[in-house]
């Protein structure tokens, strides 16, 4: 969407819009952490017992209200192991894929292009609509001329969500394998390589990592730690939501200007401001009443438009894992988190029980266990 001058009648119809149909969604941070209290709209579980008929997500829950202690719901969303025979439908992929570009176009949507903006302009953050910011010269230099997938199709893609089910799953090697490989919020992996593997061609930023993960660069140590971490991605993607929500500028700027001072390889990448209401209007209707998406669910309907096989990993919104053992909420930190807490701000079980579903019929692999070939 391009913002100032010409396109903003439109920009601001759509966040009229956007507000209408979407009043309860307000920022995009906070996948973890935070159980802040936004929000208590409960997820509207009901309306998935209405099977659709145009939807490729056919969810029958018959069971779950809106809110319960789900702290065993593990149990009820055994995937079989890895080995065990799972076939990809390609019909149903590119049909989802036709379905998903009716809302968005990953390669537009993936980012905010320099030819739409200027120094000086002023955008309407997506979720705080009062609040404003200012396009800098730094984020200026930093917009991509074209998008970063334009013309990109890969055979399989990886997504690589954070939590702790990755943890002695030997997925290192088979994430790697793909041809794409996105991951979420800067998660270290090399100390994690056998688990989650090394490749990286995309990866997420919400500015709030900066102040979970990096103590907001407080001191040398932390901005050299960062520092660290941008070299190491190596030419792949940055993927920074940096329009959603007030309160990140002035950590996405120190971003933006670590990146132009040391020339690191990166290739930024700033989501469009009609992304996230997109994704969650196709989500819509196929009757998966999202409150807001999270990155993992994000880069899935992205992936739909560039990639023929997903591959999903470190998917897992439960504390137990299939075996009933306790799992942690990323696998490299110690965070706690209520998964299906009436505060949060995602609806992760939501979101999984329809992953789990797209996985039944071929559209996805899920892989929640170990990987084959792993000891
Ligand atoms: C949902 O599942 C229940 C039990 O598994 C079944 O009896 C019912 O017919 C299903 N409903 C739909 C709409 O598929
Ligand atoms: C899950 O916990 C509930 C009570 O919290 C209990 O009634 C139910 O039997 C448990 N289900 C399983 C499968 O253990
Ligand atoms: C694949 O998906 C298409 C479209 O939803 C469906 O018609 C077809 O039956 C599926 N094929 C298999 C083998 O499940
Ligand atoms: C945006 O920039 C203009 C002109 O440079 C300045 O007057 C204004 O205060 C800035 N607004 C914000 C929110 O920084
Ligand atoms: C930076 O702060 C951390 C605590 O966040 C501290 O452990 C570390 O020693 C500090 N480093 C320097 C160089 O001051
Ligand atoms: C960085 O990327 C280049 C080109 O893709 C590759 O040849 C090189 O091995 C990578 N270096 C590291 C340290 O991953």
């Amino acid at each position: 969407m391009p913002l100032p001058c010409r396109g903003w009648t439109l920009a601001l119809l759509t966040l009229l819009v956007g507000f209408l149909i979407f009043a309860d969604i307000s920022e995009i941070e906070e996948e973890s952490g935070s159980s802040g209290g936004r929000g208590t709209i409960r997820s509207a579980v009901n309306s998935l017992h209405s099977k659709s008929n145009r939807a490729e997500v056919v969810i029958n829950d018959s069971s779950s209200p809106a809110v319960v202690d789900r702290s065993n719901e593990s149990i009820k969303h055994n995937i079989k192991p890895a080995s065990s025979k799972w076939r990809h439908n390609q019909t149903l992929s590119l049909k989802i894929r036709k379905q998903i570009l009716k809302f968005l176009d990953a390669e537009k949507d993936i980012s905010v292009l320099k030819g739409t903006l200027k120094p000086g302009d002023i955008i309407h953050y997506v979720f705080d609509r009062d609040s404003t910011m200012n396009v800098s010269q730094n984020l200026y230099e930093l917009l991509p001329r074209t998008s970063p997938l334009k013309g990109k199709q890969f055979p399989s893609c990886a997504i690589v969500g954070n939590s702790g089910v990755l943890l002695s799953s030997g997925c290192g090697p088979e994430i790697d394998a793909h041809s794409f490989v996105i991951r979420c919020n800067l998660a270290p992996v090399q100390e994690y390589s056998q688990d989650v593997g090394m490749k990286t061609d995309l990866v997420t930023m919400n500015p709030s990592v900066i102040q979970r993960a990096f103590e907001d660069l407080v001191n040398e140590t932390w901005r050299e730690k960062l520092l660290q971490r941008l070299h190491s991605l190596n030419g792949s993607i940055l993927w920074i939501p940096a329009f959603m929500a007030k309160g990140g500028k002035e950590r996405v700027e120190w971003v933006n200007e670590l990146i132009l001072k040391h020339h690191i390889n990166v290739r930024t990448a700033y989501p469009s401001l009609r992304l996230l209401h997109a994704v969650r209007g196709y989500w819509l209707t196929n009757k998966v009443h999202i409150k807001r998406p999270t990155t993992g669910l994000l880069m899935y309907t992205l992936a739909t438009r560039f990639c023929n096989q997903i591959y999903l990993y470190g998917f897992w919104p439960f504390p137990l894992d299939q075996n009933q053992n306790p799992v942690k909420y990323h696998y490299y930190d110690s965070l706690k988190y209520g998964y299906t807490s009436q505060a949060s701000p995602h609806t992760m079980p939501l979101e999984f029980k329809a992953l789990k579903t797209l996985h039944q019929q071929g559209a996805l692999k899920l892989t929640v266990g170990q990987c084959d070939g792993a000891t």
